[in-house]
Order: C-alpha cells, then sequence, then structure tokens
C-alpha cells in the first residue's frame, strides 16, 4: 500500500523569487490533509485541563495545516522572537503574530517552547515510519 508522507523542499530559487507562500498556497489546494481531532488533541494533551482545549482543537482542525521543522542555531529561542507573543495583543511590534494574528487562539503559527518540546513536536508529525 502506498504510505501517507512525501518531503519536499522548496528551493532556492523559489526563495529567491519570493515564492514561498504561493507555493504553499498550491501544496494545499493540492489536497493537504487536515488534522485529525485525534491527532490535534494528543499534540495540545498539556493543555488537556484548560478551558481553551476544546475550542482549540476545533480550531486546529477546521482546515489545512503545514507543518515544517526549521533549523537554525538557538533555534526555539529564535523563532519564539519572531512570531511573538501567544496573545498578538501582547506581541512586539514587527513579530508574525503582531502583524497577522486575530486572536489569542487565532494566531497564525506554532513555535516549540522548549528544545526538548521540539524534538517531541518535530518527532510527532514526521517520525512515525522510524517509530514502526
Ligand atoms: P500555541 O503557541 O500553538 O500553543 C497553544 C495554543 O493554544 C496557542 O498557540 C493558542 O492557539 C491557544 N491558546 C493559548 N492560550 C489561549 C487562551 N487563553 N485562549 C484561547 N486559546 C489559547
Amino acid at each position: 500500500m502506498a504510505g501517507n508522507r512525501t518531503l519536499t523542499i522548496i528551493k532556492p530559487d523559489a526563495v529567491e523569487k519570493n515564492l514561498i507562500g504561493e507555493i504553499l498556497q498550491r501544496f494545499i489546494d493540492g489536497g493537504f490533509r487536515k488534522l485529525t481531532e485525534e491527532k490535534a488533541k494528543e499534540f495540545y494533551k498539556v493543555h488537556a485541563d484548560k478551558p481553551f482545549y476544546n475550542s482549540l482543537v476545533a480550531f486546529m482542525t477546521s482546515g489545512p495545516v503545514v507543518a515544517a521543522i526549521l533549523e537554525k542555531d538557538n533555534a526555539v529561542e529564535d523563532f519564539r522572537k519572531l512570531i511573538g507573543a501567544t496573545n498578538p495583543e501582547e506581541a512586539e511590534e514587527g513579530t508574525i503574530r503582531k502583524d497577522y494574528a486575530e486572536s489569542i487562539e487565532r494566531n497564525c503559527v506554532h513555535g516549540s517552547d522548549a528544545d526538548d518540546t521540539a524534538q517531541r513536536e518535530g518527532d510527532f508529525f514526521f517520525s512515525e515510519l522510524e517509530k514502526l
């Protein structure tokens, strides 16, 4: 049976031409799957006791998502600086959430909060084959 994963690289030519957004959109139009409810619940299980958990799971399964592992020295901290605070009202000027997020829930992007979480979350999306 055919597998359900593939790997893509948006290559330097496309990055240089500012085509990342356009190309990601084509991936989505081409049939990216949404997170299942089960997967979303598992991914955010540390928040299972929080009042926003059910709403968060509903939001995260409401449409396609794009997940990626990003590499950089000091990646967790630098990426969190780039995206800004969870609540866009508290996010610094120039951060992704300040510029684009509409609420604390609909905050555009996720970023791991520590190196060990980044490992778990990366494995969650990308390493299932290795666990078989
Ligand atoms: P994220 O960084 O992915 O981590 C947990 C997510 O839960 C968070 O982004 C938001 O989407 C959501 N979230 C966190 N706090 C709240 C809150 N107080 N109310 C609603 N949603 C929240």
